[in-house]
């Protein structure tokens, strides 16, 4: 396992990403929507790792209702995971609160599944299964 991104809630991507971009050099950046979350996402690479800046897309996406009572800031923590289905079966069975019991479509191709922050210390947790990795 490895920490696939940090996720950062933003009002606006655009303002937000000239910051970043300065910070981490702005090569390679992947822009793209994802409906089914409402969110607008911009993956800056940075080492493994990425720096995922999301925006919402609509009023009632989690990310808007985030912003609402949190403001911006760290929003969660992605691990790369090689068996989504099988990590989730496993934490449901050590007891971990799930948010999604079956993986869901996340940014470029990933199937994604999010952990209850209550059963993690408040952290929202993301796993993250590539497209590369189902075969
Ligand atoms: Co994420």
């Amino acid at each position: 396992m490895k920490i696939a991104h940090l996720g950062i809630a933003v009002k606006n991507l655009a303002d937000a990403l000239a910051p970043y971009e300065a910070l981490l050099g702005g090569h390679d950046v992947h822009r793209e929507t994802v409906e089914d979350q409402g969110v607008a996402v911009a993956m800056l690479p940075v080492g493994e790792s990425h720096i995922e800046l999301l925006e919402p897309t609509r009023p009632d996406s989690p990310i808007a209702k985030f912003l609402a009572s949190r403001g911006e800031g760290l929003h969660h923590v992605c691990f790369e995971v090689d068996d989504i289905e099988a990590e989730l079966a496993r934490l449901k069975a050590s007891g971990v609160r799930l948010i999604d019991q079956l993986p869901r479509a996340g940014a470029n191709g990933c199937r994604v599944a999010f952990i209850h922050p209550k059963s993690t210390s408040g952290v929202l947790i993301e796993l993250s299964q590539p497209m590369t990795s189902r075969d």
